[in-house]
């Protein structure tokens, strides 16, 4: 018989109700328990998937028969979780950031490394064909060498204000390109210039501007918003680019390739991200969890390795201080190698 891999999430809002949806309905996993400390939300999913639902995350890590969770909470809590899990011997699924600061990523990996666990970042663009042809379109062979790249990525006011001070255009936004940069660019960023502008009062950045360099010698631009009236087309848009010694390669996610438009104005779809198509979540979301627990079942590695998931954290941790002190600011490796995990 085929083995199934039993799996929880933890945190049920905007993106753990998604996950949980795709995990019930996933033919390789079996979605034993769903947390979250809002009596609604845990009474809303536990019922659509027809799971026990738990109001402390501890009760559901103590199920015998878990093997897995994904973990969606705020970006500012997802340490206590993370090492509770590695302590339980739970595969994680961590939703991206890794975490809110270089020492706390840091402690999540101990953990994970210490308990012999392994851990995934749900670095979404890493399953969208878009941003993974940009990636083969910089090969070496076909880019070059980088001489230049730039990463831009708009969002609604409405986003801000809902998650006010619980995250910041950095780690909800930023860690996407700052990752996608590293991976495409095969060379970390090692020193960042960046401004940023807080004026709507949604308690975090509006925006955040950034000039960044790379290992490799490379140049970067980081464009930011959080401040786009709610009327922007899908909530969000973005780009990035890539000129190299050899070719340039250029990404537009403006409008997701559909729109429709009555005497209203014009509205989007998401085609891409986690669109419901025929009563199911599909597109990078559902395809980022099916690699999760099709590599934990086999014991494949993960896509991303740990290291690289954890080498955006100290970038955005320069880029805060960079837009706090209005300065240049090295990025801090101090942090020794991780040992491949994944
Ligand atoms: N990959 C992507 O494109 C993407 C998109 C959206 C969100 N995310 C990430 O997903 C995570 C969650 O974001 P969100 O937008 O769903 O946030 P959210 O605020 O909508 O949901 C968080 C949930 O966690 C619950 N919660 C908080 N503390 C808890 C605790 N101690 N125990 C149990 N439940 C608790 C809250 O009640 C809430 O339901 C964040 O890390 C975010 O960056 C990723």
């Amino acid at each position: 018989m085929r083995r199934t891999l039993k799996v929880g999430v933890i945190g049920l809002g905007f993106f753990g109700a998604r996950h949980a949806r795709v995990l019930a309905v996933h033919p390789a996993a079996e979605l034993v328990g769903v947390c979250d400390k809002d009596a609604a939300r845990l009474a809303e999913t536990a019922a659509i998937a027809g799971v026990p639902g738990f109001d402390d995350f501890s009760a559901l890590l103590a199920l015998p028969e878990l093997e897995a969770v994904s973990i969606c909470l705020p970006d500012r809590l997802h340490e206590a979780a993370a090492i509770a899990a590695a302590e339980a011997g739970k595969a994680i699924l961590l939703e991206k950031p890794l975490a809110h600061d270089a020492a706390t990523a840091r402690r999540i990996v101990d953990a994970v490394e210490a308990n012999g666990t392994r851990l995934m970042v749900g670095h979404i663009l890493r399953f969208d064909p878009r941003y993974v042809q940009v990636y083969h379109a910089a090969a070496p062979e076909r880019l070059g060498a980088p001489i230049h790249l730039r990463a831009k990525r708009s969002g609604i006011r409405s986003t801000a204000r809902r998650l006010g001070a619980s995250s910041s255009i950095l780690f909800y936004m930023g860690v996407h390109d700052v990752d996608a940069l590293q991976w495409i660019a095969r060379s970390r960023i090692a020193r960042v210039y960046a401004q940023k502008r807080d004026v709507l009062g949604n308690g975090n950045e509006d925006a955040l501007y950034a000039v960044v360099n790379f290992e490799n010698g490379a140049i970067g631009a980081i464009d930011y918003s959080w401040a786009w009236p709610d009327g922007l087309m899908n909530g969000f848009r973005a780009a990035l680019e890539v000129v190299g010694t050899r070719s340039a390669t250029y990404l537009n996610v403006a409008d997701q390739g559909f729109y429709t438009v009555d005497d209203d104005g014009t509205s989007g779809g998401d085609t891409h991200l986690w669109p419901e198509i025929n009563g199911r979540i599909a597109g990078d979301l559902a395809d980022e969890i099916d690699h999760f627990v099709t590599a934990t079942l086999s014991g494949a590695p993960y896509l991303q390795s740990c290291q690289e998931a954890f080498d955006a954290i100290p970038v955005l941790d320069a880029l805060a201080e960079s837009a706090r002190s209005g300065q240049p600011v090295e990025v801090c490796r101090q942090a020794p190698t991780l040992a491949p995990n994944g």
